[in-house]
């Protein structure tokens, strides 16, 4: 067992995170998750505020344990996601790009804000905006690490602020979960090791090929939803790769957006440049692109769409063999960790 800052801070049994993931982190993962003793977090950029009401009931009704939500604060519907998370009291509202409006409501009912970062830089300026922790995210992550990997970039920012770290990007074994800790961060978030498991919703075929995959087997690029990211090595990845930026399908993406927002064309472009003045603002054109990247996200993990779909995935694929169940990866990931620290302290002469 593992009694770190960031257990104490949450109220949970062990120091590992389900990363917030789009459609993935269902009720029944983020549940799972949470009834196994870590936190789980429920990704909602992809939904409206009645959506997100009613997947936090479901959670509610599979688990009384503490959970959280995540909130990309740049996207369509993030004031009223989080309004509607607040309204509901959720225990911890995590959100990345953009900064958090909202961490007084949160105090104010006892939940806690945690804010996703990439970059050092960015980890301070969260510190004075309020957060009670940070999810590091290094270069080796699914998905947006930017270019830091978490080796460096952990002791890195636990050099520079005093709020507990949870270390995201490469972890998915007690190794990873040792090592971290002696980083400086107080927990581990994982996401491509929680997508290979008996509950997750990740159509069989994507699991199969992330079980097949090296730690080679990545691909890093803004190609696929217009900022980089990393997903799996499958031949319409390489396809996206070599056609390059998909001018077809991201104005199709910002039709999506427009449409979504119920914007006009010039409301849009207006509020585009808007948001590239913000200094983690992205414009909408980006957004336009994050839609054709959760197009094929979504044809990936709930059609098993080899040809077409995209699925975002870690380097740590090359070491995701099996499909256990969420119980018996948090139970063997805190087993390896104090056996490793057991080992460590045992050669210590
Ligand atoms: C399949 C998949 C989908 C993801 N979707 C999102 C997402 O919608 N929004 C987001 O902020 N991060 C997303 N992520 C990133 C995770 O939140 C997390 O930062 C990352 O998985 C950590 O790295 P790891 O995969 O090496 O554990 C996704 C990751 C995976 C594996």
């Amino acid at each position: 067992m593992f009694k770190t800052r960031m257990t104490e801070l949450f109220g949970i049994k062990h120091p590992i995170m389900l990363a917030g993931m789009n459609w993935i982190t269902d009720p029944k993962l983020v549940s799972t998750v949470c009834n196994a003793g870590g936190l789980g977090i429920l990704a909602i950029a992809h939904c409206g505020p009645e959506d997100t009401l009613k997947l936090i009931r479901e959670i509610r009704k599979l688990t009384d344990k503490p959970f959280g939500v995540n909130q990309i604060l740049i996207g369509p519907n993030a004031k009223e996601n989080i309004q509607a998370a607040i309204d509901e009291k959720v225990p911890v509202i995590n959100y990345s790009l953009g900064k958090p409006w909202f961490v007084d409501q949160v105090h104010a009912y006892g939940g806690k804000v945690v804010g996703t970062i990439a970059i050092a830089r960015h980890a301070a300026k969260a510190q004075q905006l309020g957060c009670d922790a940070l999810v590091v995210t290094g270069h080796e992550a699914a998905a947006h690490g930017d270019v830091a990997t978490s080796l460096v970039l952990i002791p890195v920012v636990a050099g520079q602020v005093t709020v507990p770290l949870i270390a995201a990007g490469g972890f998915y074994n007690g190794r990873g979960l040792a090592a971290a800790l002696a980083l400086g961060a107080d927990g581990i978030s994982m996401g491509t090791r929680f997508t290979v498991t008996k509950e997750s919703m990740v159509h069989e075929n994507y699991k199969q090929l992330v079980i097949e995959a090296s730690e080679q087997d990545t691909l890093y690029s803004n190609v696929f939803d217009g900022m980089l990211g990393r997903v799996l090595k499958t031949k319409a990845a390489e396809k996206m790769m070599r056609s390059g930026f998909p001018m077809v399908e991201a104005f199709k993406g910002a039709k999506e957006v427009k449409d979504f927002m119920k914007l006009s064309y010039g409301k849009f472009i207006v509020m585009s440049f808007q948001m590239m003045g913000q200094e983690e603002g992205q414009p909408l054109w980006v957004l336009a692109r994050q839609a054709v990247g959760n197009r094929r996200h979504l044809m990936a993990i709930s059609q098993g769409d080899v040809s077409e779909g995209i699925l975002f995935a870690g380097q740590n694929v090359g070491g995701i063999k099996d499909v256990p169940s969420v119980e018996e990866v948090i139970d063997r990931t805190i087993a390896e960790a104090e056996a490793m620290l057991d080992k460590i302290q045992k050669e210590r002469v």
